[in-house]
C-alpha cells in the first residue's frame, strides 16, 4: 500500500482491502499469544476526536500503544478547539509538535480529507458526519472473515438507520468489494435515494430481507443526527425493524449477529440477541484493535518508504 492516508473506504481498492486485512488477521494472532510489538517506536500517533466514542478512540489508542507509539489526546472540550482555533490550526500545531499519524472523528463529511490537505502527518479518518467509518467496516469484515473463512458469496443484512449511517456505507464498499452482497433495509424515511448506488440491493420488509443472511447487522438509531420526525416511535420502530430471536432464526442457520454498537437494548435489538451465541460483538471490539494496528503500521511503513 502506497498512501499518505486514510479517508474512506471508497478510496481503497480490493488488493489494498486484503493487504490491510491480512496484516490485521496477524496483528489479531500476535494479540492472542498475548505479545505487543515496538514498530512504531519514536512515533506519535494523536487522536481528535470532535464527536464521542468509547470504541474506535479506545481501541486505536490501545492500538498504537500496542505498537510502542507515544500517543496524544486532544480534549476538545478543554482544548483551544474552545478558543475558536480552526481545525487546520490545529492540525498544523499537531504537525509541529511532531505527530506521525493524526485520527480524526468530526461531525461534518469531509473534515478528514480537509484535515489530510493541509497537514504532513498521515490522517485516519475514525468517522465523519455521515460519511465514512473505515476501520469499522475493516473490523466487520475482518470478524466475518475470520468466521466464515472467505466472504465470497456471503449474504450480508445491515438494518436500520441507513440514512445516517457511515457504518453502513463503509460496510456496503467494503463487503460488497470483497465479494460478498449486501441488503440495506429499513424503513423508507431511513432508506436515502440512490443508495443501491454503492452496490447494495434495499429491501424495506426485514423478514424477507434476512432470509438466508449470513450476517445481520442492526444499526442504533442516531437521534443525535435526526431533526425531523423519521419515526414515529421507538416501540412501532422495534415492531417491525428490531431484530428479535424471531428475526434471526428466519437467517441461514449459522448465521452471525453482528453491531459497530453502541447497541440500544429493546429498540434495534433485544438483550437476549446482543448477548446471545449467534452474537459476535465482542470478538468486533476485538479485532478492532487488530485493525486499528494494521491501519497504523501500514501508515507508518507508508511514510518511511516515501
Ligand atoms: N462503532 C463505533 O464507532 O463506536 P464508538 O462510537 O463507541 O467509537
Amino acid at each position: 500500500m502506497k498512501r499518505k492516508d486514510i479517508l474512506g473506504i471508497k478510496d481503497l481498492n480490493k488488493t489494498e482491502l486484503n493487504e490491510i486485512l491480512t496484516v490485521a488477521d496477524g496483528m489479531r494472532n500476535m494479540l492472542d499469544r498475548g505479545e505487543r510489538s515496538t514498530e512504531l517506536r519514536n512515533r506519535n500517533v494523536a487522536t481528535l476526536f470532535y464527536e464521542n466514542s468509547t470504541r474506535t478512540r479506545n481501541s486505536f489508542e490501545l492500538a498504537a500503544k500496542n505498537l510502542g507509539a507515544t500517543t496524544t489526546s486532544l480534549s476538545v472540550a478543554t482544548s483551544s478547539v474552545q478558543k475558536g482555533e480552526s481545525l487546520i490550526d490545529t492540525g498544523k500545531t499537531l504537525d509541529a509538535l511532531g505527530t506521525d499519524v493524526m485520527i480524526i472523528r468530526h461531525p461534518v463529511a469531509g473534515a478528514p480529507r480537509l484535515l489530510a490537505d493541509n497537514v504532513t502527518a498521515s490522517v485516519l479518518n475514525a468517522g465523519d458526519g455521515i460519511n465514512e467509518h473505515p476501520s469499522q467496516a475493516l473490523l466487520d469484515v475482518l470478524t466475518a472473515k475470520r468466521r466464515f473463512g472467505g466472504l465470497a458469496g456471503l449474504k450480508v443484512v445491515i438494518v436500520g438507520d441507513i440514512y445516517h449511517s457511515r457504518v453502513a456505507r463503509s460496510d456496503t464498499l467494503c463487503f460488497t468489494r470483497l465479494g460478498a452482497t449486501v441488503t440495506l433495509c429499513g424503513p423508507c424515511s431511513l432508506l436515502p435515494d440512490g443508495i443501491e448506488s454503492m452496490g447494495a440491493t434495499v429491501e424495506p420488509d426485514l423478514r424477507k430481507a434476512v432470509v438466508g443472511a449470513n450476517i445481520v447487522m442492526p444499526l442504533r438509531i442516531q437521534r443525535e443526527r435526526m431533526e425531523g420526525a423519521f419515526l414515529p416511535s421507538v416501540e412501532e420502530y422495534h415492531n417491525y425493524y428490531g431484530v428479535t430471536d424471531e428475526i434471526v432464526s428466519l437467517a441461514d442457520d449459522a448465521a452471525i449477529v453482528m453491531h459497530p454498537a453502541p447497541i440500544n437494548r429493546g429498540a434495534e435489538i433485544t438483550g437476549d440477541v446482543a448477548d446471545g451465541y449467534k452474537s459476535v460483538i465482542q470478538e468486533q471490539v476485538k479485532n478492532g484493535v487488530a485493525v486499528r494496528m494494521a491501519l497504523l503500521s501500514l501508515l507508518v511503513q507508508c511514510r518511511i518508504n516515501k
